[in-house]
């Protein structure tokens, strides 16, 4: 599959089976995040493989997080860790980069994961404080994002894209000055 079907595959997905993933699919996705580029290639990142069903469900529920995050057999928090980051971004010298390279990373694998037919959603409406003290995330350390990661609980959810889901081409691009 190329990049375009991939992107084309990708959709946010919020219902899942609980099948597992085979491991050299896992290995195969979880690696695209490895290979992300990030700012002076500071690699400010780790992800936490949530695969253990009764921690997933204790997190959801002690967090009042979003239900779907229990259904899919793993759950991936992205944390970008501050102090590896590199900081200048658009010339401000103390503006650390560690939210873009982590989403990098989480958009290689939404796209990785789309092109082996699984899941994922990206979740960024979480109490952050809550989800750091149950997945024990020491200071310095931010959960960036969540994604659940597995098979969806149907085809139909893989759906193509709805245009008026979408701004129009002309509406997003100009050329040479903001117009
Ligand atoms: C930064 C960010 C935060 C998001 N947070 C949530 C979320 O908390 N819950 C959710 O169900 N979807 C969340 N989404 C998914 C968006 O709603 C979704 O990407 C958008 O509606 C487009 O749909 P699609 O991904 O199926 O193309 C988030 C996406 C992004 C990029």
């Amino acid at each position: 599959m190329d990049v375009f079907e991939a992107i084309n595959k990708r959709r946010s997905v919020r219902a899942y089976k609980s099948d597992p993933i085979p491991e050299d699919i896992l290995k195969k996705v979880l690696d695209s995040m490895r290979q992300a580029p990030s700012a002076a290639n500071r690699q400010p990142w780790k992800f936490i493989i949530i695969k253990d069903r009764a921690l997933v469900e204790s997190v959801v529920k002690a967090c009042n997080a979003q239900t779907f995050l229990m259904q899919a057999p793993v759950v991936i928090a992205a944390c970008g860790i501050e102090n590896q980051a590199w900081k200048g971004v658009g010339g401000n010298r103390s503006a650390s980069a560690v939210e873009i390279d982590v989403s990098i990373a989480a958009t290689h694998l939404t796209l990785a994961a789309a092109a082996e037919g699984l899941g994922t959603c990206w979740v960024g409406s979480f109490n952050e404080a809550c989800f750091k003290k149950m997945l024990k995330v020491p200071e310095g350390v931010r959960i960036v994002m969540l994604t659940p990661l597995g098979f969806p609980a149907s085809p139909d959810l893989i759906h193509p894209l709805n245009p008026e889901t979408r701004k129009d081409f002309n509406e997003i691009f100009c050329e040479n000055y903001y117009a």
